[in-house]
């Protein structure tokens, strides 16, 4: 085509893919190449505008390494992250929400029980609840990568103050299903806002603070694997957590337990807490593969 106009383009992009495009990639970009182009029909946009956005594709690229993951910290404060898990979504199971930046494989086995406290000397919170099909039934088997935040808001992988798998366990149900471990409440915490992504934060007067909350990776042959997070009813940004996570299905609620209220048995700390601590049931839902 020879004769490309602002109305034309869209069209004459698409006539320039060959026949051997696969064609879910030509319906992939093919869509995503109309709304670029309507998108900057409808803003009439700048090439100031769009040289800045060049600008910040390339300071995000620059900022990421194996460990600074900006564009996916794009996807999740743009809410891209969120709706892909929303469109994917099984009634029939528990909510899926975000991965984040900070998971880290190759956690270490924790016990049924088991402590992910260590010497942490913040008040004891146990967590423990069902891994069920959805009729209920408990998943025999299905392994919980388990991760969160330290009492300073910061995950291990953070902090050079914390061990690797500091706040991490992998931990594998019997026959009923149930896991349990213990730890202490997770805190809110920023996303990482000194990069480009940070900016476009301010520059929409947005925070960066997510409510506090417990990862979960559930996994079972058989089942659809599960990423998710847990969050506390009692949460100042439950309503306002900048990477959209929060689902209903996905609050919860930490039940106060008075002094002397600890299990017996059954805990890597039974026998070692006296004082009140923090309690959630939270049962997690697979749907078949
Ligand atoms: C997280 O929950 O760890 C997280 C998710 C999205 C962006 C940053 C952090
Ligand atoms: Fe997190």
């Amino acid at each position: 085509m020879r004769n490309v106009t602002k109305d034309n383009i869209t069209d004459v992009f698409m006539s320039y893919m060959g026949p051997e495009t696969p064609e879910r990639l030509r319906v992939v970009l093919g869509s995503m190449v109309k709304h670029l182009h309507d998108f900057a029909r409808e803003v009439n946009l700048t090439h100031d505008e769009w040289n800045k956005g060049i600008a910040f594709l390339e300071a995000a690229a620059e900022i990421s390494d194996a460990e600074r993951h900006e564009y996916v910290l794009l996807s999740d404060v743009l809410g891209l992250s969120s709706l892909i898990d929303l469109l994917h979504a099984d009634p029939d199971g528990t909510s899926s929400s975000v991965l984040g930046p900070f998971h880290i494989s190759g956690s270490p086995k924790l016990e049924l029980g088991g402590d992910l406290r260590k010497d942490c000397d913040a008040q004891v919170l146990l967590a423990q609840g069902c891994v069920k099909d959805p009729d209920g039934n408990p998943i025999s088997g299905a392994t919980l990568d388990i991760w969160q935040t330290a009492p300073n808001g910061l995950y291990s992988s953070q902090d050079p103050d914390q061990d690797t798998y500091s706040f991490h366990g992998l931990q594998t149900v019997g026959a009923d299903g149930r896991y349990a471990f213990t730890s202490v409440r997770p805190v809110e915490y920023t996303v990482p806002s000194d990069g480009p992504v940070g900016d476009i934060l301010r520059a929409c007067g947005r925070h960066p603070w997510r409510p506090s909350h417990l990862h979960f990776i559930v996994e079972a042959p058989g089942f659809r694997p599960l990423v998710t997070e847990v969050f506390p009813e009692d949460d100042q940004y439950l309503d306002q957590d900048t990477v959209f996570g929060v689902r209903e299905d996905l609050v919860m609620r930490y039940q106060n337990m008075p002094a002397g209220s600890f299990p017996e048995t059954g805990f890597a700390l039974s026998g070692a807490v006296d004082e009140a601590y923090l309690k959630v049931d939270f049962d997690l839902t697979l749907v078949p593969a």
